[in-house]
């Protein structure tokens, strides 16, 4: 009992149908859940980091590792659209593990999503940051290097040094505008979001449409550039760590569940979203990195702007293309943050509804009907991390964290399908249990790639988890003081 206590389906499925006093305004379409998925996915992840993987790991045959990364999102995100549809819920994965594993971990696998979406929209903050003051320097307006930089770096061997900087100020500031905005309204959000997004999808498609026109195909030979003796450097064990790089260019299809309770049709609409969001994505991507090892040798590609260094390759005629892909890039990158931030409060807003949290976790304002108080906790504690965290070290956490999260979810689809066949199911993750099976492999597969200090850091916070839940959490759950139906404290 206790630890392992669960949450029957038909009661999660009551509190999703529940509305009125209190609740969430149902505002989304199938339409705005799949742009929401976008603005999560295209961001540092495509804009910054497939020309490291390129550069540094697999070549040209990035795309294959594109191809790989996506198809492990694509087991999660058949398994995530599964549970959305049936459990359509805020709380996302922490819910469909209170279904399945139990309580315990279910308060792992929230205190987990910390990882991706707090700190997620941190690290996507800090790259943000990095392009910003680059485009304001071709302008000539330099911000001092004190105010735009994390105060220390971490090196591959883990060693701490100082920077000099004392603060990444223009991520602060980007993450409290986002705060800003979604504390106003989750329908204001959207549109801000779908305007934001067309542009950058926009931008993906005139680079792809253009720089097409500027292959080279000399530069896609050889595809899968020769290992050079080492683990991970080019050769087939290069895709694969490219695809653990790239694997961050993924997280966000999931996000789109966060949104369950603004939905207007969540049980049609999540897998819509969540599915439809994911495969854009990996269409785009693949092309864009089909172009990218066109128009320029990968090696050249090792830089926090490929893109651009792709753009320049092709010489003084698409110059004008650079102010649009930084553009776009901004925009992206802000969308991001949006999304991610706006995913973290829902989480705790089902944690506070369950007891795991205090009540106050789950206050949703009377006007904005947005779950205020927990969107300015997280938007605030998102801008320290942001001012104060070098990219690296965050991404990798934001990664690893994930795939913890994903694999869980793939494992929960398996087991109630076992335990309870019979609660319909408005979508079916095709093949069961090969699909789930295939997720759980592939993420631990992109998890077991990850350097063991990302492991040690994962552990550490997992620990820090398990003190709330047994201080705080264990004894505040509604389930464990027998409560079946409750209301939250207004
Ligand atoms: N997929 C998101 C990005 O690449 C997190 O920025």
């Amino acid at each position: 009992m206790g630890l392992w206590s669960r949450k029957s389906v038909a009661v999660l499925q009551r509190e999703a149908a529940e509305e009125g006093e209190g609740g969430l305004n149902r505002t989304l379409s199938a339409t705005n859940l799949t742009l929401l998925g976008i603005g999560a996915i295209i961001g540092a992840g495509i804009f910054v980091l497939t020309g490291n993987a390129a550069a540094v790991y697999a070549g040209p045959a990035v795309v294959l590792s594109m191809v790989a990364a996506g198809l492990a999102c694509g087991f999660a995100g058949l398994c995530y659209a599964e549970f959305a549809s049936m459990i359509p819920i805020a709380g996302s994965a922490y819910t469909y593990g209170y279904a399945t594993l139990g309580e315990l971990v279910a308060w792992i696998i929230g205190w987990d999503l910390m990882l991706e979406y707090l700190f997620g929209a941190a690290t996507v903050a800090v790259g943000w940051s990095g392009n910003f003051v680059k485009f304001l320097a071709e302008f000539g307006l330099v911000i001092p290097k004190a105010w735009t930089d994390a105060p220390f770096a971490v090196d591959a061997a883990n060693n701490f040094s100082q920077t000099g900087a004392i603060l990444n100020v223009p991520a602060v500031i980007l993450t409290l505008i986002m705060t800003v905005i979604l504390v106003i309204g989750i329908k204001e959000s959207a549109w801000f979001n779908n305007a934001i997004v067309f542009l950058k999808i926009a931008i993906v498609f005139l680079v792809i449409g253009v720089g097409f026109m500027y292959v080279n195909t000399a530069n896609w030979h050889p595809f899968i550039p020769e290992n050079t003796g080492t683990f991970g450097q080019f050769g087939w064990s290069g895709v694969l760590r490219g695809a653990g790089v790239i694997f961050f260019a993924y997280i966000g299809f999931d996000a789109v569940s966060t949104a369950a309770q603004e939905a207007r049709n969540p049980q049609r609409d999540m897998p819509i979203g969540i599915l439809g969001s994911l495969a854009v994505c990996t269409v785009l991507y693949i092309l864009m990195a089909l172009v990218m090892t066109g128009m320029v040798h990968y090696s050249k590609l090792n830089d926090p702007a490929p893109i651009l260094v792709a753009v320049a390759a092709a010489g003084s005629s698409l110059a004008w293309l650079r102010y649009a892909v930084e553009i776009g890039s901004l925009a992206g990158l802000a969308s991001v943050v949006l999304v991610m931030l706006m995913g973290q409060p829902r989480v705790f807003f089902s944690m506070a509804r369950d007891g795991l949290l205090p009540a106050v976790f789950g206050k949703v304002h009377p006007r904005f009907k947005t779950p205020y108080i927990t969107t300015i906790l997280t938007g605030s504690i998102a801008a320290v991390v942001a001012g104060l965290f070098p990219i690296g070290l965050l991404g990798q956490l934001v990664s690893i964290g994930t795939l913890l999260a994903f694999v869980i979810v793939c494992a929960g689809v398996w087991i109630l399908r076992v335990r309870s066949p019979e609660i319909p199911r408005a979508f079916k993750t095709p093949l069961v249990p090969l699909v789930p099976a295939l997720g759980i492999l592939s993420c631990l597969g992109l998890m077991a790639g990850l350097p063991g200090d990302t492991w040690i850091r994962l552990i550490v916070w997992l620990v820090i988890g398990l003190v709330v839940y047994f201080l705080y959490s264990k004894s505040h759950s509604h389930i464990g003081r027998g409560e079946t139906s409750h209301h939250m404290g207004d």
